[in-house]
């Protein structure tokens, strides 16, 4: 499987339930994110978009929210509702989550709802996430985790992947990915107990931390 194959299985699965309702989160990255008016948002992993226009209306005129997908009928969907509902601080872009297309240091928040078990790089989306974070910046995540080692043949079968489970890596593997990219205070808010997904057990966590540094000089 090459990052080609990945992308169309996934861009083909959440093309497909784009226009569905059916819930596609793992946790409730959003519920914690508490953004603030005038702050920047990130949603990695955008769906529908439904996170990014809640983050539109809170983060208020002074503020933006962007989604990031690589689905042309999440992004499709996202960009009508958006419209919908008239909202001018909001913008949809089109990428992998390895190559986020914003600035370093332009973003508060960082949040993600079972998306990033998706990646064939999960380091590099990390990096990413503390490349864009501005320094005292946060992120908020929920995703889902393997409780055993993925079997080889589908850790490279693309539509398992898609599905939201082929893609988990261990608890302990994701904790030293995040923290490996710097990202510090690491908090698991929540977690599931294992349940069965796919071919294995995962369970689902919501984990938040932040970008270490001064975020003001006097
Ligand atoms: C399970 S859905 C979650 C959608 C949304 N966050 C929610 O909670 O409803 C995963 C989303 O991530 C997107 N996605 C998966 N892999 C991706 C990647 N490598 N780069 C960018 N987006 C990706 C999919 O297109 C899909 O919209």
């Amino acid at each position: 499987m090459n990052d080609t194959e990945r992308t169309q299985a996934i861009d083909q699965r959440y093309g497909e339930l784009a226009e569905s309702a059916c819930c596609l989160s793992c946790g409730g990255a959003i519920k914690y994110a508490l953004a603030r008016p005038g702050e920047v948002c990130l949603d990695l992993g955008s769906g529908r978009g439904q996170d990014v226009l809640r983050l539109a209306e809170t983060v208020g005129p002074e503020g933006r929210a962007y989604g990031l997908d690589v689905s042309d009928g999440m992004l499709d969907k996202s960009r009508r509702n958006a419209a919908k509902l008239g909202l001018t601080n909001v913008e949809f872009l089109k990428s992998p989550l390895e190559r986020i297309p914003l600035p370093d240091a332009s973003v508060d928040l960082v949040v993600s709802n079972c998306t990033i078990n998706h990646a064939a790089d999960k380091a590099a989306v990390w990096s990413e996430i503390h490349r864009v974070l501005k320094a005292g910046g946060r992120f908020v995540v929920s995703d889902i985790y393997a409780i055993e080692d993925v079997p080889e043949a589908y850790r490279t079968d693309p539509e398992a992947i898609a599905e939201c489970w082929a893609g988990a890596v261990r608890r302990d593997t994701y904790m030293s990915t995040v923290a490996g990219a710097g990202l510090t205070g690491l908090q698991v808010i929540e977690e599931s107990a294992p349940y069965d997904k796919g071919r294995i057990q995962v369970a689902s966590m919501t984990l938040a931390g932040i970008k270490a540094g001064n975020c003001c000089c006097c």
